[in-house]
């Protein structure tokens, strides 16, 4: 699941949205906007209504947690309560594998942004190309036969379509997809794009999962746990 947007009225909310998550699930994986504007004080709210979940939880941070400039310690908040944060490192999970970043936006296909012209552009597709060098970081150092990729912004057009199109470019990256068609994880997981698309697929054939809470209150009825469930074989 992805976009909590924990806020300081979250208490008491977010943890009841997974009630009965044990039953279906041996991993919880979070993908980013946990706070809504960045706080400390949210991130702590947030753990506080995770701290009743008996499994191994791994997440990345979104945009919104870097709202207020001190990401470092929403990410130090959520590790202090066990949850693993994923910034490009890989992290194993009962014979699976996860790699995780926040990725960044610049479009889709040959419409994406390339690094040409004013010093403010190329600083923004260095952004993209360093989120990607950091997912490629993660992969390469997983040897798990099944290998889970988060990601706040999308890699492909496909689960950020019914956005407007305006902002398409800014909702993720085709760079991220050309990584994961590369290392060939067994799935993909982001949010951020609200109002996107359930799943779709790489050029490579990848599963991707558009995971962010609105999404999934509309697709689940606000069933609990209110998160997407998929199957990865483990050895
Ligand atoms: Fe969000
Ligand atoms: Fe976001």
């Amino acid at each position: 699941m992805g976009d909590l947007h924990c806020t300081a009225k979250s208490s008491g909310a977010i943890g009841a949205l997974f009630t009965g998550l044990e039953d279906v699930a041996d991993v919880l994986a979070l993908c980013g906007d946990l706070t809504d504007y960045g706080r400390t004080e949210e991130a702590r709210i947030l753990v506080r209504e995770l701290a009743g979940i008996r499994l191994p939880i791994v997440a990345v941070l979104g945009n919104h947690d870097f709202e207020s400039g001190v990401e470092d310690e929403i990410a130090a908040i959520l590790r202090e309560a066990g949850v693993t944060v994923l910034d490009g490192e890989a992290h194993e999970i009962a014979g699976v594998g996860f790699a995780g970043t926040k990725g960044f936006g610049g479009g889709f296909g040959r419409h994406s942004l390339d690094s040409w012209g004013e010093p403010a552009i190329k600083a923004f597709v260095k952004e993209a190309i360093d989120e990607c060098l950091k997912l490629e970081s993660g992969l390469s150092r997983l040897r798990t036969p099944s290998r889970v990729v988060l990601l706040h912004y999308s890699p492909i057009r496909a689960t950020v379509e019914g956005e407007p199109v305006e902002i398409l470019p800014w909702l993720g990256s085709s760079r991220l997809e050309e990584a994961l068609n590369r290392y060939e994880p067994t799935v993909v997981f982001h949010g951020h794009a609200h109002r996107g698309q359930a799943a779709g697929v790489t050029q490579g054939g990848i599963r991707v999962y558009n995971v962010s809470l609105p999404l999934l209150r509309q697709e689940l009825n606000d069933q609990t746990p209110l998160v997407r469930v998929v199957e990865v074989p483990r050895v």
